[in-house]
């Protein structure tokens, strides 16, 4: 955590699809060495954020309507895709995406181009990625849409790890797949962080994702709504209600009334 220095950061991000306005002036942080996690319900815009971070909008038809996102230094904006990719921001797509009539050595392959790094950095990049997930290793010559789900979502991760990203933006990685599988690409997600990749997480798995990040951000109908250490926002009823699915009204009531004692988490509500 801290350094400053190489941090991800969003100010003021505004985003529209023709004349739907997905994200309205978002502002959030990765600093360098983090995990942080937006949560957000379906159509919340947590994918249009990481789009427009790793400026992929455009093959979606969306725009960046304001705003900036920057790498330490190095504003993104304005960067074409593969550009961002070389600055070290790589994302992990929604769904997976793998090609899956090629190898899973071709995907991974795939996941070099734009990236910076030589031969050596290639080769080093591949053997992270076979100790992470051996049954990459294993597979290598079958084809992707042979694996199972959870090894798919494997590969992409995989796939975005050949670049050496320094931030890893995660588009719902345990969407779809059994628990112990989610459990499985969670305990990933904190091996990959503690050798040194950021990550940007966005989750509907709240549960998951609070676990794993040190900071949350709730985002509404593509605004920040709530914004705290992910422990707080862990136990603010609001979040514990509506992201980790906490039903028993007493036990909500009595975390409302309880309010009071909990440290203040910032609400950014026009
Ligand atoms: N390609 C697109 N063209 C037009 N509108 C879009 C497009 N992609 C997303 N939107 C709209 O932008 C808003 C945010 O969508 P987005 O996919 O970012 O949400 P999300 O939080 O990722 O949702 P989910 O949890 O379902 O993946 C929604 O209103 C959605 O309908
Ligand atoms: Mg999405």
């Amino acid at each position: 955590m801290g350094g400053g220095g190489a941090g991800l950061v969003v100010r003021d991000l505004s985003v529209g699809y023709g004349p739907v306005r997905a994200l309205r002036e978002v502002s959030l942080e990765v600093p360098e060495g983090a995990v942080v996690t937006v949560l957000g319900g379906n159509g919340a815009g947590k994918t249009t954020l990481l789009r427009a971070v790793s400026r992929t909008l455009a093959f979606h038809g969306g725009t960046v309507t304001g705003g900036t996102v920057s790498l330490g230094d190095r504003r993104l904006d304005g960067l074409p895709p593969d550009r961002v990719v070389a600055a070290g921001v790589c994302q992990v797509p929604e769904g997976r995406q793998v090609f899956a009539r090629m190898t899973v050595a071709d995907n991974l392959r795939a996941g070099t181009f734009g990236s910076s790094g030589g031969r050596t950095a290639r080769a080093a990049a591949l053997r992270r990625v076979h100790e992470l997930f051996p049954v990459l290793a294993e597979r290598a010559q079958q084809h992707a849409g042979l694996l199972s789900g959870g090894e798919q979502q494997m590969l992409a991760v995989g796939r975005a790890l050949m670049a050496a990203p320094k931030v890893l933006l995660l588009d719902e990685p345990s969407l779809g797949l059994a628990p112990l599988m989610a459990e499985r690409i969670a305990d990933t997600v904190r091996e990959i962080n503690d050798q040194g990749t950021s990550v940007l997480l966005v989750e509907q798995n709240a549960a998951i994702a609070l676990r794993l990040a040190d900071r949350a951000y709730v985002l509404e109908v593509g605004e920040v709504t709530l914004s705290g250490p992910a422990d707080e926002l862990a136990a603010s009823d609001e979040v514990r209600r509506r992201y980790l699915g906490v039903v028993d009204e007493d036990a909500a009531a009595d975390a409302s009334s309880a309010r009071g004692t909990l440290p203040a988490l910032s609400r950014w509500e026009g």
